[in-house]
């Protein structure tokens, strides 16, 4: 089976670990504790347009806190896509994406990396409409301009969590 190495980049606190929980046990916890490090998990995604092909996803969740920023360059290097998530609540929280995309494109250039900028905390929106901070629009426009997959989630209902990683196995296997 081929196997591909993933990695979550992004503040901490905007959902990583939850995004990747959500996608490989299909849970959610409300009160999970910030990643010391980094987790590895993996799992396996059927693709849809080549139907009797299987990847592999071994998944880099690092830890977003500003104690383990040098950390992160041991788990993006060789990384064939990074997840770079935001909260959309979280208008800093995209800057700081940003920045990780800025660093990446840097440090390992975006030939082989299919890089997804993510806006967390969907269903946040959905409950009080004050709540959305980052407009769509304008992270979809600059995921365009930096040649980005996107998508808004929620790891807490699991909208779009599923799509986000069909997608980039799609990208990662026809590279
Ligand atoms: P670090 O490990 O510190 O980098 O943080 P992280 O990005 O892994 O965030 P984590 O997944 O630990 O989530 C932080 C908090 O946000 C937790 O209390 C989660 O329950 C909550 N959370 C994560 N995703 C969502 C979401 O989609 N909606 C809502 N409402 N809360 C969420
Ligand atoms: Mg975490």
């Amino acid at each position: 089976m081929l196997q591909f190495k993933l990695v979550l980049l992004g503040d901490s606190s905007v959902g990583k670990s939850s995004i990747v929980h959500r996608f490989v046990k299909d849970s959610f916890d409300e009160f999970r504790e910030s990643t010391i490090g980094a987790a590895f998990l993996s799992q396996t995604v059927k693709l849809g347009k080549h139907d009797d092909v299987t990847i592999k996803f071994e998944i880099w969740d690092t830890a977003g806190q500003e104690r383990y920023k040098s950390l992160a360059p041991m788990y993006y290097r060789n990384a064939n896509a990074a997840l770079i998530v935001y909260d959309v609540t979280q208008p800093g929280s995209l800057l700081k994406a940003q920045s990780w995309v800025e660093e990446l494109k840097h440090k390992v250039g975006d030939q082989d990396l299919v890089i997804c900028l993510v806006g967390n905390k969907l269903d946040l929106c959905a409950e009080d409409p004050n709540a959305r901070q980052v407009d769509i629009d304008d992270a979809q426009a600059y995921a365009q301009e930096k040649h980005l997959l996107f998508h808004e989630v929620s790891a807490k209902t699991g909208v779009g969590v599923a799509q986000i990683f069909q997608e980039m196995g799609e990208k990662v296997y026809e590279q």
